[in-house]
């Protein structure tokens, strides 16, 4: 009888792990080879707590959404981190020492939810940390093209986790016109956004994936930004139109080296 107990309980805890191990997600993804996504960071409170994604797009700036601004002394940013929970020797933890939000950031409507994030100090370029290629300002995102988007974030809108290990999944550019029709978001698409999900649904970045890139041709095509839940047919994903930034991610860091060497 003892015994018996001892082996339900047993199967029971082997049932939950099997079913942990088969769970998907960012929503409807898989793991990525660790390490392999080199560029990306976590940012997270200053109690480790993550809340959002990001780029390294030299080693001494970020790029995230304007909407994962919780204000300098509120962020800090990892580098080289696989999974949340572990430490694994290859993380780097830098403060940020400049906020940029898009000057033009609205967050009712979410237009320009683009940030720029300067750092105290520049990571090291090594075996787990590198830097993430930018589109050409006005490139287009090839619609039906597959691009990647890569973070820790919620696994389903209902379940509501933060998987401890980052998550990544394909997803095709949706086109403006269609994510913009009275089926999806009728109207509230702007030209600084880029669509990307499957018409019927099921794979999608979700909450706490929120500033993280969505790579299309190896470049950084989107920053995550909102949805309608997560995953739900006819809502795709809704990101921040990278290519239509590149020239002011370019002066805004010109114009803080020109201003670091004159003193
Ligand atoms: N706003 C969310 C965040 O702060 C990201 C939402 C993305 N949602 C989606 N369905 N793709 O993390």
């Amino acid at each position: 009888m003892e015994l018996l107990s001892l082996l339900c309980a047993l199967l029971n805890v082997l049932a939950v792990n099997c079913l942990d191990a088969a769970q998907e997600r960012i929503v409807g993804g898989y793991a990525p080879v660790p390490h392999s996504i080199k560029y990306i960071v976590s940012i997270q409170t200053t109690d480790r707590q993550h809340f959002c994604g990001g780029s390294l797009i030299n080693k001494y700036w970020v790029i995230t959404a304007a909407h994962c601004n919780r204000g300098l002394n509120n962020m800090v940013i990892i580098a080289g981190d696989y999974s949340l929970s572990i430490y694994e020797g290859t993380e780097q933890e830098i403060t940020p020492h400049l906020l940029i939000p898009h000057p033009g950031y609205n967050s009712s409507t979410n237009d320009h939810d683009i940030m720029l994030i300067k750092l105290r100090a520049p990571v090291y370029l090594d075996g787990y940390v590198s830097i993430a290629l930018l589109p050409r300002q006005g490139a287009p995102a090839a619609e039906g093209g597959l691009c990647r988007v890569s973070g820790w974030g919620y696994t389903s809108s209902v379940g509501q986790q933060i998987p401890s290990t980052l998550r990544t999944v394909t997803v095709p550019v949706v086109s403006a016109e269609r994510c913009n029709g009275s089926g999806a978001y009728n109207g509230s698409i702007t030209d600084n956004m880029l669509c990307a999900g499957y018409t019927a649904g099921g794979k999608d970045a979700c909450e706490g994936d929120s500033g993280g890139p969505l790579v299309c041709e190896g470049r950084v095509y989107g920053v995550v930004s909102w949805g309608r839940g997560c995953a739900e047919a006819q809502y795709p994903g809704v990101y921040t139109a990278v290519s239509r930034y590149r020239r002011w991610i370019d002066n805004t860091i010109f114009s803080y080296y020109s201003r670091c060497s004159n003193g």
